[in-house]
C-alpha cells in the first residue's frame, strides 16, 4: 500500500465508499471546522450592510469607512502565516478552538463597541480568526478525509464561506429596518460559540497524530472513519512514514526547500492569481458598479443577494464535480470562462448606453461570478490544502494564504481610483487579461490532484517540478 510520510493512508487496499460508518462522523467534524468558513464569508460581507449605519452613528469620513473595511484584510494577511506554525504545535483542532474564541471576541467587541476605535480593534480581532481559518480549516479537512472524498470535503469550506457571506447579506436586510448594525455582528455570535463548543468535540487529525507520534489518539479516530476491519491496514500504511515525518521544517526550509518549492510556487501563485483576477471587486462594489451602468443603486442589498446565490448555487456545483472532473478542468474551464465574461463586462462601460449597458453588466457579472465560483474559488483552496509535503503543508499552506489576503486588500485598495483613472470598463480588461495568465499558469504548473493521496501528490510535484497530467 503506498502510503507513507504523508500521514495519509492510501485508499486502494482500504477502500472508503461513500456510505461507509465513517461517513456521518467526518461530516459532522467537517461541519463544525466550516464554521470557521463561514465566519470568514460571514465577516466579510457583514460589514457592507453595516456601514451604512456606523457611517451615520459615528460620522465616518470615507477614509475610516475604508480603514473599518481593509483592516480585517490586512490583519488576516499579518495573522495568516503563523496559524501553520501554531497549528503544527499545537495540532489542528486546538487551533481551530482558538480561531473560534477569536471569532467570538471580535464579535462581542465589533457589537458593543462605543466608538470607531473599538470598532477597528474588532475588526483587527475578527481578520487574525478569518486569516487563521482560511489557512487551517483547508488543511483539518485534507487531513481529515480518504483520498477518493477529498475534493468534496475540502471544498466544504468554499462552500461554508460562500454561506457566511449570503447569510451576511440576509442578516443585514433582517436589521435594515431598526438600522440595528450591532445586531448584524452579534448575530455572528451564534455560529462563534457553536464552533467552539463543536471543535472540542471534534477528533485531531490523524496525520498530526501521527506525525506527533500519537498512534493510540490516530488509531481512534480512524476508527470511526474507516470500517474496523480496515483500521490496521491504514495504521501499517500510516506507520511506514508517519514518524519520520514529524520534523517540522524551519521557515526558511519552507521557502528555499525544493522538495516544497514546485507546490509553493502553485500555491503562491493561484493565491495571488485568485485574487488579481478581480473576484472581490464585484464581491464588494458590485451596488456602486451597477450604479454606473445606469440602474438604480438603492437597492444595494439584492444585488448582493442575487450575487450571493449565484456564488453559493455555483459552488454546490463545483463540490459534485471535484473529485469526477478533477481540479485542473474545473480550474481551466473557470478561468477562460471568466477572461470571456469580462469582454462584455468592460464594453458595457465603454461603447453600451442605456438598458444595453445594464443588461450586458447584469448577465456578463453573473457569469464572471458562476465561472469564478466553479473553479477558482473553492479549487485553489482545496489545492492549497493538498499539494505540499506533510512536513511543511500547515506553514506552506499559510503562506499562500497570507499572499491571498494581501492581494485581496491591493486589489480592493486599488479599485476604485484604478477606475477614476483608466475607466471601469478598462479596469475589467485588466482583470480579464489577468484571467488570460492565470489560465497559462494553471495549464502549465497546477497538478491534478484527484484520486491521488498526499504521498503522491507532493512526491510528483517534488520531482518533476510540476506534473499537469
Ligand atoms: C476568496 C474570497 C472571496 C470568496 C467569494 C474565496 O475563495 O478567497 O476572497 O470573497 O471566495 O466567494
Amino acid at each position: 500500500m503506498a502510503v507513507t510520510e504523508s500521514g495519509e493512508a492510501s485508499d486502494r487496499p482500504v477502500a472508503r465508499t461513500d456510505s461507509g460508518p465513517g461517513k456521518s462522523s467526518l461530516i459532522k467534524w467537517a461541519l463544525f471546522a466550516t464554521l470557521g468558513s463561514f465566519l470568514f464569508g460571514y465577516d466579510t460581507g457583514v460589514v457592507s450592510g453595516a456601514m451604512l449605519y456606523i457611517r451615520d452613528q459615528f460620522h465616518l469620513s470615507s477614509f475610516m469607512q475604508g480603514a473599518v473595511v481593509s483592516v480585517l484584510l490586512l490583519s488576516a494577511a499579518a495573522t495568516a502565516p503563523f496559524a501553520g506554525r501554531f497549528a503544527d504545535r499545537h495540532g489542528r483542532r486546538f487551533t481551530l478552538i482558538v480561531v473560534a474564541v477569536i471569532f467570538t471576541v471580535g464579535l462581542l467587541v465589533a457589537a458593543l463597541a462605543p466608538n470607531v476605535w473599538f470598532l477597528l480593534l474588532a475588526r483587527l480581532i475578527l481578520g487574525a480568526g478569518v486569516g487563521a481559518a482560511s489557512a487551517i480549516v483547508p488543511v483539518y479537512l485534507s487531513e481529515m478525509a480518504p483520498t477518493k472524498m477529498r475534493g468534496r470535503v475540502v471544498s466544504m469550506h468554499q462552500l461554508m464561506v460562500t454561506i457566511g457571506l449570503l447569510t451576511s447579506y440576509l442578516v443585514d436586510l433582517a436589521f435594515s429596518g431598526s438600522e440595528n448594525w450591532r445586531a448584524m455582528f452579534g448575530a455572528g455570535l451564534v455560529v462563534s460559540v457553536l464552533m467552539i463548543v463543536g471543535m472540542r468535540r471534534s477528533p485531531e487529525t490523524p496525520a498530526w497524530l501521527l506525525q506527533n507520534e500519537r498512534p493510540d489518539q490516530a488509531r481512534a479516530v480512524l476508527k470511526e472513519i474507516y470500517p474496523a476491519g480496515q483500521v490496521d491496514q491504514v495504521m501499517a500504511a500510516y506507520g511506514a512514514g508517519g514518524k519520520g515525518a514529524g520534523r517540522r521544517m524551519s521557515w526558511r526550509e519552507v521557502l528555499t526547500s525544493p522538495a516544497v518549492r514546485p507546490a509553493l510556487i502553485v500555491g503562491v501563485g493561484l493565491a495571488a492569481l485568485q485574487q488579481f483576477s478581480g473576484i472581490n471587486t464585484i464581491m464588494y462594489y458590485a451596488p456602486t458598479i451597477m450604479e454606473k451602468t445606469g440602474l438604480n443603486a438603492s437597492n444595494a442589498l439584492v444585488y448582493s443577494i442575487v450575487i450571493g446565490v449565484i456564488n453559493l448555487v455555483m459552488t454546490l456545483v463545483a463540490l459534485r464535480l471535484t473529485d469526477s472532473a478533477g481540479r485542473r478542468p474545473l480550474l481551466i474551464v473557470s478561468a477562460a470562462l471568466m477572461m470571456l465574461a469580462t469582454i462584455p463586462l468592460g464594453l458595457a462601460f465603454i461603447t453600451l448606453t442605456g438598458s444595453a449597458s445594464s443588461l450586458t453588466a447584469l448577465a456578463s457579472t453573473g457569469a464572471y461570478i458562476m465561472a469564478f465560483a466553479v473553479g477558482l474559488g473553492p479549487v485553489f483552496w482545496l489545492l492549497n490544502s493538498e499539494i505540499y509535503p506533510p512536513q511543511a503543508r500547515a506553514q506552506a499552506a499559510s503562506i499562500a494564504t497570507m499572499v491571498n489576503w494581501l492581494s485581496n486588500f491591493i486589489v480592493s485598495q486599488s479599485f476604485l481610483p484604478l477606475s477614476e483613472s483608466i475607466g471601469q470598463g478598462a479596469t475589467f480588461w485588466l482583470f480579464g487579461a489577468v484571467c488570460a495568465l492565470t489560465l497559462l499558469f494553471i495549464i502549465r504548473r497546477v497538478p491534478e490532484t484527484k484520486n491521488r493521496t498526499l504521498a503522491q501528490i507532493s512526491d510528483s510535484l517534488h520531482h518533476t517540478g510540476h506534473n499537469p497530467a
